[in-house]
């Protein structure tokens, strides 16, 4: 009995009116798919007009129902329309609003249309018109990142393994795989939008319509490439909304290594990079702080678009088709990780543009760690005739000797490099310097600036029609 008490005590405080409170309160979207006003007002214009195209309503009523809905979009831009919870969501908001404006002509819009429909059509339309924004922003880090390449081209940093030291490389070239990163992408947006452009409306609740209606003008309305195919596919399928979540979980994960470079190279161990103020902060009891902000907080919100992935994943993971109301929970998931990620590129976008590349501390560090050994192992091959496994191991055994004598491969005397194989010659301290490395690097993909600069000019051209 006692228990009894407490959980309506529970409720109580909350729920003013008991259980219909409480139902209103999970079952309302509203407060969310408010979003999609814009997209459902187009929706229904599109619908109204094919009706009275169709002779399924009278034309006049269709003028009275674009105008009733045009005066809500109006409302709603202007920030007087009262969006209720009792409502439940953007559709019926709309149409009791049409109802108050337009009167009995408001009740023919719904017809040859389910909610099912039309909140997939509003969905589709929502997150086409996303991805098309991600596009361009893509596009704008993609250039950003194409600039830096450009001036760093021949600018000479260590390449890393392990994040240990391995091969000298060019900035532009780490600069570049980026710019692939983000290229395949890009790729994916576009795929994404391709898949996506087909119109679910007239699919009605899930079996299609006994009206005579002509999907294929209401898909040509809204910008769609075709109607669906499969009515119950239609009102079941979020396939769309789970890809946006996976590009751009992926891209986020592209941006999240990327951020972690930054963080890495602005610390002043590193200090290859120096951000802008604009995008760091500083300390309030270090004074000598210079904080990377806005690059940790990229990588933190990676964990915010994955996880909306998995939560997505899971809500449709058992449902029987055609529609349940679990798909409701899709948008909260879409819509953060929509904004989520437009701040996290344009953010990525701004930090590159801005920040300065320290060339010293770069070379610097490009010639510590032997990096140029493999160099000496591979003139062994060409220029000794050396199995390459044996010119491994004199490389080696030369790393040893120079870590002894606490200097760099190339400061090695020639009799000490001879000491470890007679057929070393003066000729090999032309590959131990940096420069000669990255140089020497020119195969199809590699680190030569030539080869980087190539790279550079297929890009630009390829972005001009991506
Ligand atoms: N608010 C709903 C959603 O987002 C609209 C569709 C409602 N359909 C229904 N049969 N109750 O999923």
């Amino acid at each position: 009995m006692s228990e009894k008490k407490a959980s309506n005590e529970m409720w109580g405080g909350r729920f003013a009116s008991g259980p219909a409170a409480i139902m209103e309160a999970i079952n309302a979207s509203i407060g969310f798919d408010k979003k999609l006003y814009a997209q459902d007002i187009a929706g229904s214009l599109a619908h109204a007009d094919m009706l009275a195209e169709q002779g399924i309503i009278a034309r006049a009523d269709q003028k009275k129902i674009a105008h009733g809905l045009n005066t809500i979009l109006s409302e709603i831009e202007a920030g007087t329309f009262t969006f209720s919870t009792r409502l439940e969501d953007i559709h019926m908001n709309v149409e009791s609003r049409l109802a108050e404006l337009i009167g009995p002509a408001a009740g023919r819009l719904h017809t040859a249309r389910s909610r099912n429909d039309q909140v997939a059509v509003d969905f589709r339309l929502w997150t086409k018109r996303e991805l098309t924004r991600t596009a361009d922003a893509l596009k704008a880090l993609i250039s950003a990142f194409l600039d830096k390449a450009e001036t760093h081209a021949a600018t000479v940093m260590p390449g890393f393994t392990h994040l240990q030291t391995a091969q000298p490389v060019t900035f532009g070239h780490h600069c570049m795989a980026y710019v692939e990163m983000f290229g395949r992408d890009l790729s994916r947006v576009r795929d994404a939008i391709e898949r996506l452009d087909e119109s679910p409306l007239g699919a009605a609740a899930l079996a299609g319509t006994g009206f005579p209606i002509d999907r294929h003008r209401t898909a040509a309305a809204l910008g769609f490439r075709e109607p669906t195919r499969n009515s119950i596919d239609s009102v079941s399928d979020r396939d769309y909304a789970l890809e946006f979540l996976s590009v751009a979980a992926i891209c986020a994960t592209h941006l999240s290594r990327l951020a972690e470079e930054i963080v890495i190279w602005s610390t002043p161990q590193f200090a290859f990079v120096r951000l802008s103020d604009q995008f760091s902060t500083g300390s309030s009891i270090m004074p000598q702080k210079k904080n990377p902000d806005a690059a940790e907080l990229v990588r933190a919100k990676t964990g915010r678009i994955n996880g909306h992935l998995v939560g997505l994943l899971t809500v449709m993971k058992g449902l029987p088709l055609a529609y349940s109301k679990d798909m409701q929970e899709d948008k909260e998931a879409v819509f953060d990780a929509a904004e989520t990620l437009d701040l996290m590129i344009a953010a990525m976008t701004g930090m590159i543009g801005d920040m300065t590349v320290n060339t010293e501390a770069m070379k610097r560090a490009a010639g510590s760690g032997f990096s140029t050994a493999t160099d000496l192992a591979d003139w062994l091959v060409r220029e000794a005739g050396l199995p390459f496994r044996e010119a491994h191991h004199v490389t080696g055994r030369a790393v040893a000797m120079a870590e002894a004598q606490k200097k760099g491969l190339e400061k090695l005397s020639l009799a000490d490099l001879q000491s470890l194989n007679p057929a070393i010659t003066e000729d090999v301290f032309s590959v131990l310097s940096v420069n000669a490395s990255v140089r020497s690097r020119k195969s199809f993909g590699g680190t030569a600036p030539a080869e980087v600069k190539r790279q550079i000019r297929y890009w630009r051209k390829r972005l001009q029609k991506a």
